[in-house]
């Protein structure tokens, strides 16, 4: 008797469960999926996993694709980071961020006075920091992956060789940045072209790269033929990296931030990367408020986020940095007690003030550079990789010979405590220049188990807006029970302490929503903004099928079968 009671009951709680599951509005797959910023680099991810690799081989494929096909944020010129858990539940994370040249200082971006020189950090080529995407994925090869990296790589020379074609937001997108490119490369560059939609960019000297690499390996990039050429290049430009940098440059495992969220238990990026700690910052802040029964994108909602985005981007400037430098007080930010207390001043009538939690003024520009992409394998591994040159083409500074661009990253170091960056994030001694050391990320690549099974595996590009776009995806799915592809399309809004103000995606809020949480006192951007986010995510289904969530914004693409 007591059985067939377990076994009613049983059949009630998992008939509950799929009804409560919202139908899947993005692509659905049944063994394996890749959601990247390009068809071309989600398609050699699913090739590659159709030909028995797993996860970590189509990390490989679409990481390099996206450099072929994405130069904007794809590359072998920047690093990112990469997050994982196997079928058994095993996690790890690689960090293959830049790093600063041994040449580096503290004030190499002040003048004489002290001041920061405008631009320098960003648009010269000082601004690039020792890339680390080559050795990133070779590691990743090394320890992880199971075909032979000659076959991952073939796909992706064949990629760069036959060309990719100009989607109509990528002709807009060169359009932006043309003058930029042929600024710093002349005019006969590859990208200095006038390229329309539908025509076809082909990447010579990349395939001649990446076929170096595939026959010398990784310290092709490193120590070869392909360092030497890039040193020569960026010392005729004024840079700093010698090949004594390239040789030192190592990827690092790293160990995962992990954290529960009510029944979630979320592995995310630790540091060098602040992504990890302040999305649990923030959801640990969230969590004892009932943001369901506040409603999706309500004042109410968006005000509770917003105080506790405040409060974990003012942490983020003071602590935060390469943990290789400086130490980091990772369980006081994380306890119990200290997220509670940094809450205790929150007002529902009225807005806390940036300036009475921290210091600091500034203006700052959004940017949605950088991109990420989210795997799942028919073996049940999972990959969140998030990858970036920084600023849209990085430094601009594009290697002819090499055909690739290189990184701005040393522009995620503060030059100087309290000034901004190019996302208006402002740090301290903690995230200070100094040789060898990993400038701070906001990168987020993020996977969620719930009942120790694999759930979500999330991500995106957006500078200082990468840590509230994964935040506000989770929430949608979890808290407002959201397809995975409408809680990527749902409209975002963005607060980081400084500057004061929200930030909403253009046209896609209610007046009244905004006019209620102006009368509360939030400083709302009113200048048009761009997107917020380009989330490329995966859902798993109480099915066990799994649903991707492409970003519109962009031309992001969920490919599987
Ligand atoms: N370059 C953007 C970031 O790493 O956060």
């Amino acid at each position: 008797m007591r059985k067939i009671t377990f076994l009613f009951i049983l059949i009630y709680i998992s008939c509950t469960a799929q009804e409560t599951q919202t139908k899947p509005t993005g692509l659905v797959a049944t063994k394996a999926m890749v959601v990247s910023a390009r068809e071309e680099a989600s398609k050699i991810g699913v090739e590659i996993m159709k030909k028995g690799g797993n996860a970590f081989d189509a990390m490989v494929g679409t990481e390099l694709a996206l450099a072929v096909s994405f130069p904007f944020a794809g590359n072998i010129g920047g690093g990112g980071f990469m997050v994982y858990r196997k079928a058994n539940g095993e996690v790890g994370s690689l960090d293959y961020r830049e790093k600063a040249p041994l040449a580096a200082t503290k004030d190499m971006f002040l003048d004489k006075d002290g001041n920061v020189i405008k631009g320098k950090s960003t648009e010269t080529a000082l601004a690039i920091g020792v890339p680390g995407t080559v050795a990133g994925v070779f590691a990743v090869h090394k320890k992880l992956g199971s075909l032979p990296m000659s076959k991952i790589l073939k796909l992706v020379i064949e990629l760069a060789e036959k060309g990719v074609v100009v989607t109509k937001k990528q002709e807009n997108n060169l359009n932006n940045y043309r003058e930029a490119i042929v600024k710093i490369n002349g005019s006969t560059t590859l990208l200095a072209s006038n390229f329309k939609e539908k025509d076809t960019i082909k990447y010579p000297a990349l395939a001649s790269t990446l076929k170096r690499i595939l026959k010398n390996g990784r310290n092709e990039f490193y120590k070869g033929e392909t360092a030497k050429i890039l040193v020569d290049y960026l010392q005729k430009k004024g840079g700093i990296i010698t090949l004594k940098d390239l040789a030192k440059y190592e990827a690092k495992w790293r160990k995962p931030l992990q954290f529960n969220y009510k029944d979630l238990k979320i592995t995310s990026m630790s540091p060098p990367s602040s992504g990890g700690i302040c999305l649990a910052q923030i959801l640990k802040m969230l969590e004892p408020y009932d943001l369901s029964k506040m409603g999706h994108n309500t004042d109410q909602s968006i005000q509770i986020i917003v105080e506790a985005e405040r409060r974990a981007y003012a942490d983020r400037s003071t602590f935060l940095g390469d943990p290789d430098f400086v130490k980091i007080p990772i369980k006081g930010l994380l306890s119990d007690a200290y997220l509670k207390d940094r809450m205790s001043t929150f007002n529902p009538e009225k807005a806390s003030l940036s300036s009475e939690i921290k210091e600091g003024k500034i203006t700052y520009n959004e940017s949605t550079e950088t991109t990420h992409y989210s795997i799942v394998d028919q073996f049940g591994n999972a990959v969140a990789a998030t990858t970036t040159l920084n600023d849209g083409y990085g430094s601009k500074y594009y290697c002819d010979e090499l055909g690739f661009f290189l990184n701005n990253e040393m522009d995620d170091f503060s030059a100087k405590p309290g000034s901004p960056n190019m996302f208006g994030l402002v740090g301290n001694e903690a995230n200070s220049i100094a040789p060898q050391k990993r400038m701070l990320s906001s990168m987020t690549p993020t996977i969620i188990e719930k009942n120790g099974k694999l759930f979500m595996v999330v991500g995106t590009p957006g500078g200082s807006t990468i840590i509230t776009s994964v935040l506000q995806t989770i929430l949608n799915v979890y808290e407002y029970k959201f397809s995975m592809q409408d809680a990527v399309n749902a409209p975002r809004f963005h607060h980081q302490w400084l500057p004061d103000l929200v930030t909403f995606e253009p046209n896609t809020f209610d007046n009244s929503t905004i006019d209620r949480l102006k009368a509360k006192g939030y400083l709302i951007s009113e200048k048009t903004t761009p997107v917020i986010g380009k989330v490329d995510a995966i859902l798993i289904l109480p099915n066990n099928k799994m649903e991707g969530g492409a970003d519109f914004r962009g031309d992001d693409k969920a490919v599987g079968f």
